[in-house]
């Protein structure tokens, strides 16, 4: 394989994008953030990144609060729209037919239209240089109990969840793995295999 070198720049791999939701006293809104990613799982931690100059900056460090709700393929022009317009200057949920529910312990909104929510509580800004990283602890997740079976197995892949890759959106494809397949014994696999055909 040959490869370039190039500059050191923010190129990265498949990324989920959030739609993340904020309230301030007077306004909610909503932005997309590709910047994010968990830190730490005891207790569970994440972080966004966010430009000083996006309108939910000032609301997200003055309320210590947001949620990070996950959209599916299906809200991929609603989750681009969000990224690209203003809350300073329209009301983007109600634009893309997105409702603000209650969430379960923290003010700021959860998005009603999103299978996975996460209810985040600052604990700490860090001012990087373009971007402020706000460390979270994650309070509370809302699923959407379809993808909930009745042994309390979550079936997040069922849930259709957006990609995103260098400025580019994707719907989730084939299943090539998973955690801890490259040293699983070929028995536990087929019971696993024939444990999924069986539903
Ligand atoms: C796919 C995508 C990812 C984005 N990721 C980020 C991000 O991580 N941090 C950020 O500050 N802005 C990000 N943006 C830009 C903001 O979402 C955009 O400036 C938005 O209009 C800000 O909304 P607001 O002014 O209502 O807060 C992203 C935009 C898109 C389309």
């Amino acid at each position: 394989m040959a490869k370039q070198v190039w500059k050191g720049s923010a190129i990265f791999g498949p990324m989920s994008p959030a739609l993340v939701s904020c309230a301030g006293d007077k306004e909610k809104n909503v932005l997309t953030i590709a910047w994010t990613g968990i830190i730490n799982s005891h207790p569970p931690m994440t972080y966004i990144s966010v430009r000083p100059e996006r309108h939910s900056y000032h609301i997200i460090d003055e309320t210590h609060e947001f949620v990070i709700n996950f959209p599916t393929s299906a809200q991929c022009n609603m989750t681009d729209f969000c990224g690209v317009r203003s809350g300073s200057k329209l009301d983007k949920a109600e634009k893309c037919g997105f409702h603000y529910a209650p969430s379960s312990v923290v003010s700021a909104p959860q998005i009603e239209e999103c299978p996975l929510s996460l209810e985040c509580r600052v604990t700490e800004r860090k001012d990087l240089g373009s971007h402020s990283m706000f460390i979270a602890e994650i309070v509370a997740v809302q699923i959407d109990e379809r993808y909930i079976d009745s042994r309390e197995k979550l079936h997040l892949q069922q849930a259709g969840l957006l990609s995103y890759v260098h400025g580019e959106y994707f719907a989730l494809g084939r299943k090539c793995g998973e955690f801890g397949s490259s040293v699983m014994k070929k028995s536990t696999a087929a019971k696993r295999s024939a444990a999924k055909t069986k539903k």
